[in-house]
């Protein structure tokens, strides 16, 4: 059963309908999908249909089948992990997206597309105050960008040998943190450096990286004939979202002559304030910078924001030119597969466009803000009340906080604090995830979702203190 176009628009306004209806209503479903393993595949037929099957019945099992086994990240009370907001113009660009299938992998397979992602990237560089001078292109995650990242600064150690010949005997070191997101050590891995060659450096007491530690790990392993290729900081860790010291570590950086990368995939966001223009001191010394708009910037998923000082060193270790790709615009155009890992690219620039000229640089100033004023307001209530105390203290919209009912000692705090976020996650209400901080069993509360109002943040809070009382009893 072939779907014809005219089929085609009366379905798509029905989905339309449906996706506003969903919006509208999302708060009153339940945040956490409870489905057991296996309870979605077993209502799954396991071979595929021999003949194509009607609209109706494809989409009666899409809310069936499928509804029930998916976690709502658009409900305002999603509160876990780092927020994949999505917004309405967002999910319209997707649509245009999807209906105009360009693979946009080179400037002559959709100019439009190349010359789109230079502008929305211009317009990002603005937006966060970064140096002038510096390039940025889109990618799919903070994951693929920082391991593009390593893969550069690993050229340039090696001056693009290790391209050619493969990774050298001698090991090339990587610093970090223990509080560095995993992504990291994927990174190292992939990259062929090994991962024990992944230094943790220690941290001080607030969980940022140490400057001074950062010098002597470099230092000794230059003495004990270690090659320190990069060091990589992070503002807004994932467990606590401790914020390096990034002016610190680049004088560090800078006189040990090694390769710097920011991950800032969740909290950059913030820096588009002017009150937060802070959190990227010393950018301008570092090589590399990474964001998520698919994280905090309403965008939905995927668009990852890659800023590099020097673009060549990007494209020369990726570009590679099979006969088949030569083009008359090459050298005069941006032809973004060669900044990157995949040849096939999305337009993933129009759905940056949307939402940045549907907001308005104000709108998403004033977004962010709200939600910081959310976490201000978390916070207040939290150091008010005697039955809860913060473990790592509010930054931006995000703390770690737990539920401290007197005369228990810290193992048992643990164990109530475990149960608390499972009997508040299972009750549908919200979803929280858990951080442990120094040993100690804490909850993450992340008050960032597009659709978040200062009554859900309250309702929250009186729902969270039930559910402890509710344990208590
Ligand atoms: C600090 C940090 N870096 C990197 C990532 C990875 O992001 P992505 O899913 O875009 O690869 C995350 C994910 O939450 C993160 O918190």
């Amino acid at each position: 059963m072939t779907m014809n176009i005219r089929e085609f628009r009366d379905r798509a306004h029905q989905l339309v309908d449906w996706m506003a209806d969903f919006l509208e209503q999302v708060e009153t479903l339940p945040v956490k999908s409870g489905v057991k393993p296996g309870e979605i595949l077993k209502q799954l037929p396991a071979s595929p249909p021999g003949k194509g099957e009607s609209f109706d019945e494809i989409f009666a099992d899409f809310q069936h089948a499928i509804m029930p086994g998916i976690t709502h990240w658009q409900h305002p009370k999603f509160f876990a992990y780092f927020n994949a907001n999505a917004s309405p113009p967002s999910v319209l660009a997707e649509m245009l997206m999807a209906t105009l299938g360009a693979q946009c992998m080179i400037w002559e397979t959709s100019p439009a597309a190349a010359e789109l992602e230079e502008r929305t990237m211009e317009w990002l560089a603005k937006m966060l105050g970064l140096p002038a001078g510096w390039d940025g292109v889109i990618h799919d995650t903070a994951s693929a960008a920082t391991l593009i990242s390593i893969l550069s600064a690993r050229e340039k150690l090696t001056g693009f040998a290790s391209n050619r010949k493969g990774v050298g005997r001698t090991p090339m070191r990587v610093y970090a943190t223990s509080e560095t997101h995993s992504s990291i050590e994927k990174a190292v891995r992939i990259a062929g450096l090994g991962s024990e060659n992944l230094v943790k450096v220690n941290t001080k007491d607030d969980l940022t990286m140490d400057p001074v530690a950062l010098r002597k790990a470099i230092r000794q392993d230059r003495e004990a004939g270690f090659l320190p290729l990069a060091v990589i900081s992070t503002l807004g860790t994932t467990s606590t979202l401790a914020i390096d010291d990034l002016k610190t570590l680049v004088v560090v950086t800078n006189e040990e002559g090694v390769w710097h990368h920011v991950d800032a995939a969740y909290a950059g966001t913030a820096a588009i304030l002017p009150e937060y223009a802070g959190l990227l001191e010393g950018i301008e010394k570092c090589d590399s910078f990474v964001f998520n708009p698919h994280k905090w910037m309403f965008v939905n998923f995927d668009c990852t924001a890659y800023f590099v000082k020097d673009r060549e060193q990007l494209i020369r270790t990726f570009e590679i030119l099979p006969e088949y790709l030569k083009t008359k615009s090459r050298g005069e155009v941006n032809d973004y597969r060669d900044w990157g890992i995949a040849l096939g690219r999305r337009f993933r620039a129009l759905k940056l466009w949307f939402v940045i000229r549907s907001y308005g640089v104000e709108g998403l100033q004033e977004k962010v803000r709200q939600h910081i004023g959310f976490g201000k307001q978390f916070e207040k209530w939290i150091k008010e009340s005697s039955d809860f105390e913060i473990i790592y203290p509010r930054n931006l919209n995000f703390m770690v906080f737990r539920w401290h009912p007197k005369a228990v000692d810290e193992d048992e705090l643990n164990k109530l604090n475990r149960e608390l976020i499972e009997r508040i996650n299972r009750s549908g209400q919200m979803f929280l995830t858990h951080a442990v901080v120094k040993g100690k069993y804490g909850i993450r509360i992340v008050l960032g979702q597009t659709y978040l109002e200062d009554r859900h943040v309250r309702q929250a809070w009186e729902q969270i203190n039930e559910m402890a009382a509710e344990l208590n009893s």
